[in-house]
């Protein structure tokens, strides 16, 4: 565990220690529970997957981790005078967009974890059609526009089994703490009426799916 801890401390990504060991928590619980595999959406350099390929490395299941690697409005060099811009990120030199697969994979196989994660390259909503396999855990930490993450939870939630455990990152309630649209996904969950809260740690929210029939 100490080493897993380690490597996701040391991993490019934004995501606090406190919340990502709840998210670890959660992981391995479910992953153990259920043996079904534990879905990413925002891989991003691999902060986060590391301790979801864990999750399912010692719980026999597997890992899937979706992004388009081009990253999100935010993180791109013109965005808010680069604020969330990683300069010693890849940018292509011939599009001029930005390239997180190589820092990914650079991650993942340092952390010796290669072989427990399906990376897919690829825009959410459109992973999420084909993707037929009912999930253990659904981590929603994609784009945080109301498009991208109410397209997140439109696509995903619906795979996920009962008893599965659907993770929210950066909801905020006060809108002057950040962005509002992982809140109004959250929201959407608790006002399906088949998601009940397991616990919030800072803005990581993990929710457990109930019976009954889900409308997203
Ligand atoms: C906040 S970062 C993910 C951080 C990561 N989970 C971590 O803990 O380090 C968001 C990522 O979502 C990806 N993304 C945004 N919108 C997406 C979409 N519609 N489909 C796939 N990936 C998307 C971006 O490319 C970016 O890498």
């Amino acid at each position: 565990m100490t080493d897993v801890v380690a490597a996701f401390e040391a991993a490019k990504g934004f995501m606090p220690r406190d919340e990502g060991m709840a998210l670890y928590g959660a992981a391995r619980e479910v992953a153990g529970r259920l043996g079904l595999p534990l879905l990413e959406v925002g891989t991003y350099c691999g902060r986060s997957t590391i301790l979801l390929a864990d999750a399912a490395r010692e719980a026999g299941t597997v890992a899937v981790t979706v992004d388009h690697h081009r990253g999100s409005e935010e993180q791109q060099r013109d965005w808010g005078g680069g604020i969330y811009h990683d300069p010693e990120l890849v940018v292509d030199g011939a599009s001029g967009l930005m390239d997180t697969l190589p820092t990914f994979r650079r991650t993942l196989h340092e952390a010796g974890l290669e072989e427990h994660v399906i990376a897919v390259v690829g825009r959410s909503p459109q992973v999420a059609k084909v993707w037929r396999q009912p999930l253990g855990l659904v981590f929603v930490d994609g784009g945080h526009t109301d498009e991208h993450a109410g397209g997140d939870y439109e696509g995903w939630a619906p795979l996920l089994a009962v008893g599965g455990l659907l993770v929210i990152h950066d909801v905020f309630a006060d809108p002057a703490e950040g962005g509002q649209a992982p809140y109004r996904i959250y929201r959407r969950a608790l006002a399906s009426g088949v998601f009940t809260q397991v616990s919030a740690t800072g803005s990581l929210h993990v929710l457990r799916r109930t019976p009954g029939d889900f409308v997203p």
